[in-house]
Parts: C-alpha cells; sequence; structure tokens
C-alpha cells in the first residue's frame, strides 16, 4: 500500500526565505552551514538556481536545494530537509525538481560533492542513477573529511531518463511518461505511448 505523501509544492527560493532557510540549514549541516550572507549571494548569483519545497497547507518551508549551471553541467551546491520531515520523500521531491529544472535550463549532466560518511544523501543521489566517479581528498575543511564525486549519466540518454522516471513515478505523484518528455524534451521526438520509449532505447 501506497503512504500518502505530505503535500509540498516546489518553488523558486527567494531573499524572503532567508529566516526559514537559516531555521533549517544549521540543523542540516552542523557548525558548516552556510551563512545568511551566502544565501543572500547564492540567490542573487546569476549562475544560482535555488528551489523550496513548501508545505501545500500552511507554505512552511521544509527543504531546499539548488545549483550553478556552469555550460551544460549543473552542479548540485546544496540540498537540504529539516529535521522533522526527514524520510518522508522530501528530499527526494527536491533532487527530482532539481534534474528537471537543470534540463529545463540546458543541462546534460549533473555533479555534486558528497561527504564519504553521509550515507543518507548517497543513498538519495545513488538511487536516482548518479554514480561515484572520484575522490577529493581532504575536501572538507572542518574535519578534512574526502568527498565522493558523484555525476549523473547524460541526463537525455534514454537509459537515464527511464531509470529516473520509473523511481519518481513510483512514489506515486508523478507520471513516468511527463518526466520522460521534460528530459528528452528536443533529443527525440515525444511518441505518446509508452512502449515506444522501449524501442528507442534498444535501437
Ligand atoms: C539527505 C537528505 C536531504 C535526505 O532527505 P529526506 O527527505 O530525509 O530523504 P527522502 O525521504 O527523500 O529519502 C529518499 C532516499 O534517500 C535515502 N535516504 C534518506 N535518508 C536516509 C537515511 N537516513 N539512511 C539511508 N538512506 C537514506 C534512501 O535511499 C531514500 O530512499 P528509500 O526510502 O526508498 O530507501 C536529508 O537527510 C538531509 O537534509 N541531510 C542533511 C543535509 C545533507 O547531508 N545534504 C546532502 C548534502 S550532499
Amino acid at each position: 500500500m501506497q503512504v500518502e505523501l505530505r503535500p509540498i509544492e516546489v518553488r523558486a527560493l527567494e531573499l524572503s526565505d532567508l529566516d526559514s532557510i537559516m531555521a533549517i540549514e544549521p540543523r542540516a549541516y552542523g557548525s558548516h552551514h552556510w551563512s545568511r550572507q551566502s544565501f543572500i549571494s547564492e540567490l542573487t548569483n546569476p549562475s544560482g538556481h535555488y528551489l523550496g519545497a513548501v508545505c501545500s497547507r500552511d507554505s512552511a518551508l521544509l527543504g531546499y536545494t539548488g545549483y550553478w549551471l556552469i555550460g551544460d553541467e549543473a552542479h548540485i551546491t546544496t540540498l537540504a530537509v529539516h529535521p522533522d520531515c526527514r524520510r518522508e520523500r522530501v528530499g527526494e521531491r527536491l533532487l527530482i525538481a532539481n534534474v528537471l529544472d537543470a534540463r529545463a535550463n540546458g543541462a546534460l549532466w549533473l555533479t555534486l560533492e558528497v561527504r564519504v560518511s553521509n550515507e543518507a544523501a548517497q543513498g538519495l543521489y545513488f538511487k536516482y542513477g548518479f554514480r561515484n566517479l572520484g575522490v577529493r581528498r581532504r575536501y572538507y575543511q572542518d574535519n578534512s573529511e574526502d568527498a565522493l564525486v558523484l555525476w549523473t549519466d547524460r541526463i537525455t540518454d534514454i537509459g537515464f531518463a527511464e531509470q529516473f522516471a520509473a523511481k519518481a513515478a513510483a512514489m506515486g505523484d508523478y507520471s513516468k511518461k511527463a518526466i520522460m518528455k521534460e528530459l528528452l524534451a528536443d533529443k527525440h521526438q515525444y511518441i505518446d505511448n509508452e512502449c515506444e520509449f522501449s524501442k528507442l532505447a534498444s535501437a
């Protein structure tokens, strides 16, 4: 039986969200969290794209994510969920929104660094097709921890798109077809028939 998810909307983060962001940020990242000033810089950086997940009932900010678009690469800079609503698939829905937003803005690949000890985040990224393609030694200054460098495959590849869309659709509030359509937008002529995607994949 599918558990009903907390209804959320994902929208662009705004400077007016700063208080809500700063209520989450230290609880998500501890002593190495971004400052309020860092968020002001990020939210006004033309290369930065930031999204927030808000509760549809009371508009409370539950989490946020964002990336820098550099050429055709989207570098995920943050993804954080309020501790009171972890494991409710808010992180998952933010990651999906991030990938689709990056695609809409011209990205072909996504990448990020994640602490080697951060199994929760790694689980989320691996679930959605990110792969570990390297290690940055002593990347984090607070404790000299190594970072794994994760990458997607090309997100317009049919194999990636199918797997990504299938995972998202399994949650119950996304349509596989709609997600594939967004990822494959200008690569393949969209055919309104799911099995045609499989034909494309094996072609
Ligand atoms: C990582 C984080 C964003 C996950 O958010 P979340 O809303 O709790 O995660 P979701 O409920 O969407 O979980 C999605 C998937 O993530 C993985 N995951 C999430 N929390 C996990 C945990 N505590 N242990 C193992 N895997 C976990 C699982 O693969 C899960 O899928 P599954 O339930 O089908 O197994 C959240 O733990 C967080 O804010 N952490 C602190 C900030 C941080 O580390 N950000 C990442 C920086 S790279």
